[in-house]
């Protein structure tokens, strides 16, 4: 059996990543470690938790204890646990620094004393390249991230990086465009703005709307990074993005046109401080060695609208019950108009 650890496989990403893992590669053992923290879930993992080539560990990235032995019994290593909501790091980068920096740095330390490990793979975000007025970004570009938590997502894929040019350690980095589709936490704009749009409230677009993402459905992702492991070369860096740009107003459009509701909910609100204008990735190197994204966004933003439309099981207790969502929206808008 092929040993995988996935870190922060019980949040979206992640959680996407091993059911597809599971699925693609019948000799893989997936071992999950994750904290659980307000963005991890166990339902996440509802239908994969208790296959036989699946073990689930509840427990920090930072903890040495814990982290280091799976680590070091592990073939390959893809990192996801994360701090990721850029709101939050805006107010209170704390928990970005322990865990984005703090905790990649425990695992790549473990990661030089693996004896078996054949890759380590850093997903790390276009967001590390900051805002990009124009053309795309490419991976030799020089790294601007503007926001507290994009700021330790790049210490984190430079000291991955490092660990590869000083140790040997056998890492690539991902750098993939905002992903979208089923398990995304309420809090990021497409989930949060589909519930909201359910239940007929607002939906708060901020600024002019006019910031533009590049949008990649989280099963292109995750074909991106399977193929990585496999053909990826240590020390090297491969955008992972979309080709969808979207305005956000356009994005919020769609919908609400998708779930027929009107544009009156549209809630114009203060921006994000420092809010990146745009992001855009060059995907030459990827799509050279035979990937392409194969969701177009009309069908993966349908279907994902579906998903959060038929799933209410899923996101209702997050949004009614859980208070630690409560309490960010208690206080997510105060001084905002
Ligand atoms: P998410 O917030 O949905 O999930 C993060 C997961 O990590 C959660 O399950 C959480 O419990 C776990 N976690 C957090 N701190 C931990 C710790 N100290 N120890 C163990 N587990 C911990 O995030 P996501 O959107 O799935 O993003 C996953 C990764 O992909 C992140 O590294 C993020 O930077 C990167 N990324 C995300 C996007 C996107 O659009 N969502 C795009 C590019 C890159
Ligand atoms: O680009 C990759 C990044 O995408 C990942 O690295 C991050 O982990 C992920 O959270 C995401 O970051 P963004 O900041 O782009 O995602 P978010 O969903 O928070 O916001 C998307 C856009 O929508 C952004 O321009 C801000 C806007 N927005 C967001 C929210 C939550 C709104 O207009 N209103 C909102 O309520």
């Amino acid at each position: 059996m092929v040993k995988v650890l996935v870190t922060g496989g019980a949040g979206f990403i992640g959680s996407n990543f091993v059911r597809y893992a599971l699925a693609q590669h019948q000799d893989w053992h997936v071992t999950t470690l994750d904290k659980l923290t307000y963005a991890g879930r166990r339902e996440n993992l509802h239908d994969v938790m208790d296959s036989p080539r699946h073990t689930f560990v509840h427990g920090d990235i930072a903890d040495a204890a814990v982290a280091g032995p799976l680590v070091e019994q592990s073939h390959i290593v893809v990192h996801f646990a994360a701090e990721s909501h850029v709101d939050r790091s805006i107010a209170a980068a704390g928990d970005f620094i322990t865990t984005d920096v703090v905790g990649t740095y425990v695992l790549l330390e473990a990661a030089r004393r693996a004896k078996d490990l054949r890759r380590f793979v850093q997903i790390s975000t276009d967001e590390v390249y900051g805002s990009v007025p124009t053309g795309a970004s490419r991976e030799t570009d020089e790294l601007k991230p503007r926001n507290p938590y994009s700021a330790a997502k790049a210490g984190a894929d430079r000291l991955a990086y490092s660990y590869w040019a000083t140790y040997d350690v056998p890492v690539i980095i991902t750098r993939a465009s905002n992903n979208y589709g089923p398990y995304q936490f309420p809090e990021k704009v497409i989930p949060l703005f589909v519930t909201n749009a359910i239940d007929d409230l607002p939906v708060p677009l901020y600024g002019d709307g006019g910031n533009i993402r590049d949008w990649l459905h989280v099963d292109d992702h995750c074909r991106g990074v399977d193929m990585l492991i496999e053909a990826g070369t240590n020390g090297e860096v491969y955008n992972i993005g979309g080709g969808n740009e979207v305005r956000n107003v356009d994005l919020t459009h769609r919908i609400l046109t998708l779930l027929d509701k009107p544009l009156s909910l549209i809630q114009p609100v203060a921006d994000r401080q420092g809010h990146d204008r745009r992001y855009a990735l060059d995907t030459t190197k990827l799509r050279n060695m035979g990937w392409a994204p194969q969701v177009p966004f009309d069908d993966g933003l349908a279907a994902t609208v579906a998903w959060y439309r038929d799933q209410p099981w899923w996101w209702r207790p997050i949004k009614e019950q859980d208070p630690r969502f409560r309490e960010y929206y208690q206080t997510r808008y105060q001084g905002r108009a």
